[in-house]
């Protein structure tokens, strides 16, 4: 029985670290910001996304599927398959439009615990911004995975555009920064928590971070 709760910017690395970690300690895994991406997706198609008070409704109806399957995290809209598309730049760009409606933010953190109270055998590792202070704050391990300014937008530069020069940390500049500014506002990941506890994930390669948690769950 173990919950392990992660938190993080984007671009610290949490998403693959956290999928190594159930994979290697056989338990479920949650991407909580795949809820968030499809759901700025569904509201985006049901052309809503500038109507906040009419959010909650619609994602609370949302026909979501998500696996929780660290090997093939899967994401179905309706049936379709929507696991590329919520990774756009486009979505990238509008999610926060949905992430920081609190009412919304309220409907998928209830759907999120709900996942969470079924998978508690054999355990579950859930992913972030708000999972151990709102989501799952009694889980039985809570950390913070954060990395440098520099690390962040290399690393995303490097998943997004498959280079990290100069023009494409510039291009992923706004994405990275500006999103987590405005993601702070609603959700509070850039400082740890009494009783989290930080990996700095800057100078470690992704199975140094895997061992480094791994370590923390023994
Ligand atoms: O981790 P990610 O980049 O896939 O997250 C997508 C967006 O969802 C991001 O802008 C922050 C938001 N999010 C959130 O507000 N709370 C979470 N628990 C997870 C993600």
């Amino acid at each position: 029985m173990t919950v392990i709760a992660i938190d993080g910017p984007s671009g610290s690395g949490k998403s693959t670290v956290a999928k190594a970690v159930a994979a290697r300690l056989g338990l479920a895994y949650l991407d909580t910001g795949a809820m968030y991406r499809a759901a700025a997706l569904w509201a985006d198609q049901a052309g809503l996304l500038d109507q906040p008070e009419a959010l909650p409704k619609l994602v609370q109806q949302m026909p979501l599927e998500i696996s929780l399957d660290p090997a093939d995290p899967t994401v179905r809209l309706a049936g379709r398959d929507v696991t590329g598309p919520i990774r756009t730049s486009r979505v990238s760009g509008i999610v926060s439009r949905l992430s920081t409606v609190v009412p919304a933010r309220r409907v998928l953190v209830a759907r999120q615990r709900a996942i969470v109270a079924a998978n508690r055998r054999p355990g579950i590792v859930v992913e972030g911004r708000d999972i151990t202070t709102v989501v799952a704050p009694e889980a039985d391990v809570r950390l913070l995975i954060t990395a440098s300014e520099a690390a962040r937008l290399r690393r995303r530069a490097l998943d997004q555009r498959g280079q990290a020069g100069a023009e494409a940390i510039a291009a992923t500049r706004d994405e990275v920064l500006r999103r987590d500014r405005d993601d702070s506002a609603v959700a509070q990941f850039l400082e740890p928590p009494p009783g989290v506890t930080v990996i700095d994930s800057s100078d470690l390669s992704v199975d140094q971070t895997v061992a480094a948690v791994l370590e923390l769950v023994r």
